[in-house]
Order: structure tokens, then C-alpha cells, then sequence
């Protein structure tokens, strides 16, 4: 719902409420960097589908339990703020660990990373035939399977990848199980909106802030831009375009997930600099600057807070969360306790604010 409302200085402004979103991919790290960045994803969401790529990887139960505790005692008190917990597949990870885990409400899904596709990964699996009677044991019980669409073949061309993946990996995977929901993460290219979209109702995709605003030209932008290099990696002008489009469609197949993936500034900048782009600040903003942009203002409360829960079968969240049409500048660099990372949108001013609820 949008209002047009007169400020008392006599100007008007603009706010946009929508019920309150939740973010259906997320890495919040461990340790310092949890301490960091944790409450940037509370404070906008509800909920959040909490990664699952640490080092070690949470592969059980109590490892899962244990990080859902770390989280939330990393935020401020008071903080209303649900991590929903995912457990990460690796080639030998016992089917009754995960349907345990998911009998509990320790884990709301399994998250598929082919191995060495993306940070921390290397557990990851290296032959989806190895994880056969997991799947079986997840669509015996109803559990959401998150995909890294990617394959690794040293031989399949980095922007390929995604695209790749879906015929060789994802197809025979949804076909060998039919009732098995699927979501595929952090789509890139026309060619996973067209899967999804032509695909059953078993599949859904999360799409990020940034994949809805940068090309891979952004990575090359009159040098080497290692804050604008993420996986999936962007991909050309005309994938970004139909991403917007299927953010936009009110297709509730499409919904927001920003794969918010801070690293350390030094870590970023540098001779081998690591994937991963930290939306996590301002992504309801840029999720509505692009919306904005769209002509679709009226379409953000399905995309952030309507079509996530229906596909994972959770009740809507009852708040709401407000935006503010104004300008906000984002610092270039974000520092606290010895930790410099920067943001995505780091030196722009961005066209809305996040207004945090009572303010
Ligand atoms: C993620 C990370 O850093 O953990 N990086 C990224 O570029 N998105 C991993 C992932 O989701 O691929
Ligand atoms: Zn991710």
C-alpha cells in the first residue's frame, strides 16, 4: 500500500507499507562476522533461511540447534527475529540426520552446494547420485530442497554455469522426484526464469537485490570491481532484464532471497578476492528502488512477504514494515570492531529508507 502523505513542513512524501518480509537466503557467517552482521538482516526481516556454509559446514542436528542459538544471541534484546536453519548435504550425510532435524523444527530445508561451486563448499556434493536416498527421505517428508544451480566442470564456461546445471543436474533430479519441492537460489539468466516458470508447481526461485541491478559489465566498470563479483556470477544486460521482469510479474514462483554474503574488505580486495555481495544493510531499499523503477511498487508485498511463506508452507508474518521515499547516503565502507566490509550500494544514495517499526 502506498500513501501520499503531507509532511508538516508542507512538502509530501511518500511511505510504502507492506507486511513484514522475510528473506529466504541469507549467509550471517559465524563468530565476529555473525556479531557484525546479524542484526542488519533483523532488523528488516522476520524471517530469514539461514546458509548453511561455515567452516564446519552444520551437517547435523545439534549443529544446526547450536548456530540458531549464536544468532540469536548475537542480536540486541528485544529483537523479534526468527532464523530458519538449513542443513548442508554433503556426499555421505545420513538421511535420518536431516528427517530428524526436520521432525524437530531444527531445519527447514537442505541446501544442495555442488562441490567447490562457491565459498566454502568443498564438503559440498561432487555427484548428486550420492545423495539419492536423502532426496527419497526428503520428499517422503516434505522437505524443501535449496539448489546452488551451478555445475563446476573446469570445462563449462563461467557464465554457463547456471544454465548448464539445469539440464544436466536439476531436470533428472525434479524428474526422479515429482513431489519433492525445489527452490532454486539466486537465479541469473532467462533460461532459469523460463524453467521455473514453465516448470510445476514444485519449483520456486529466490532472486537477490543485486542479480535485479547488475550486469557482469559491473565487474569490469573501468577496472576490476571485486565488490560487484558474487555466485552466481551477473550476467549479461539481457538476463538482468528478465529477472526484473519475473521479480516484478507477481508470479509467486519468484521471491526474494538477497544472498547477502559479507567477506572482509581485505578478502574481497585482493589477488584471489572472494564471491559474495553484502545487501544485507539496505536490501529492502534496493529491493524497492528496482520495483520503483519497474512501475510495480504494488507487487514488493507479494515478491518480499506473500510468496516466500506459501511455497514454504509458513503462516504470513503478522507485522509490517515501512519504507520512506527520501534520499539516504550508504557509507563506501562499513567498519565495527576491526571488521571493514563494503556494502552493496556503498557510496550511492539510495531513493528509499527503511523506517524500522514504531519510528
Ligand atoms: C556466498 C558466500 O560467500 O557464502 N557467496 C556468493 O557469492 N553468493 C556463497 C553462495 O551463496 O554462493
Ligand atoms: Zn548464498
Amino acid at each position: 500500500m502506498t500513501d501520499t502523505l503531507t509532511s508538516p513542513s508542507g512538502g509530501t512524501s511518500e511511505t510504502l507499507t507492506i507486511r513484514a518480509p522475510d528473506d529466504w537466503h541469507v549467509h550471517l557467517r559465524d563468530g565476529d562476522m555473525l556479531a557484525f552482521c546479524a542484526d542488519y538482516t533483523a532488523r528488516q526481516f522476520a524471517r530469514a533461511i539461514v546458509m548453511p556454509n561455515l567452516v564446519p559446514p552444520i551437517t547435523t542436528e545439534a549443529m544446526g540447534a547450536a548456530y540458531r542459538d549464536r544468532i540469536l544471541a548475537a542480536l540486541p534484546a528485544g529483537r523479534k527475529f526468527e532464523p530458519l536453519m538449513t542443513a548442508y548435504l554433503t556426499d555421505t550425510i545420513d538421511p535420518e540426520e536431516i528427517a530428524s532435524g526436520f521432525k524437530s523444527g531444527v531445519f527447514t530445508a537442505c541446501k544442495l552446494y555442488p562441490a567447490n561451486a562457491t565459498t566454502n563448499s568443498a564438503s559440498g556434493v561432487s555427484d548428486v547420485k550420492n545423495i539419492w536416498r536423502v532426496l527419497e527421505r526428503m520428499q517422503e517428508i516434505d522437505m524443501p530442497l535449496l539448489v546452488h544451480g551451478e555445475v563446476v566442470s573446469a570445462d563449462i564456461d563461467i557464465f554457463d554455469r547456471e544454465a548448464v546445471f539445469l539440464d544436466q543436474v536439476l531436470a533428472p533430479v525434479m524428474k526422479a522426484f515429482p513431489r519433492l519441492r525445489v527452490v532454486l537460489e539466486h537465479i541469473t539468466t532467462e533460461d532459469s526464469v523460463r524453467f521455473v516458470e514453465n516448470g510445476p508447481e514444485t519449483i520456486a526461485a529466490t532472486i537477490t537485490a543485486h542479480h535485479l541491478r547488475i550486469d557482469r559489465n559491473d565487474m569490469f566498470k573501468g577496472g576490476m570491481r571485486p565488490h560487484a563479483y558474487c555466485l552466481p556470477v551477473a550476467k549479461r544486460r539481457l538476463h538482468r532484464e528478465a529477472l526484473r521482469k519475473a521479480a516484478v510479474s507477481g508470479n509467486p514462483k519468484f521471491f526474494l532471497g538477497t544472498d547477502s554474503a559479507p567477506h572482509q574488505r581485505s578478502d574481497k580486495e585482493s589477488a584471489c578476492g572472494c564471491a559474495g555481495i553484502f545487501s544485507a544493510p539496505n536490501a529492502l531499499e534496493s529491493y524497492a528502488q528496482t520495483f520503483d523503477e519497474m512501475g510495480a511498487l504494488d507487487r514488493l508485498e507479494g515478491f518480499a512477504s506473500e510468496f516466500g511463506p506459501k511455497f514454504y508452507q509458513l503462516p504470513k508474518n503478522e507485522g509490517e514494515a515501512q519504507l520512506r521515499r527520501s534520499p539516504q547516503p550508504v557509507p563506501e565502507i562499513m567498519t565495527a570492531d576491526g571488521i571493514e566490509i563494503v556494502p552493496f550500494h556503498g557510496g550511492e544514495t539510495m531513493g528509499w529508507i527503511f523506517q524500522p517499526p514504531g519510528v
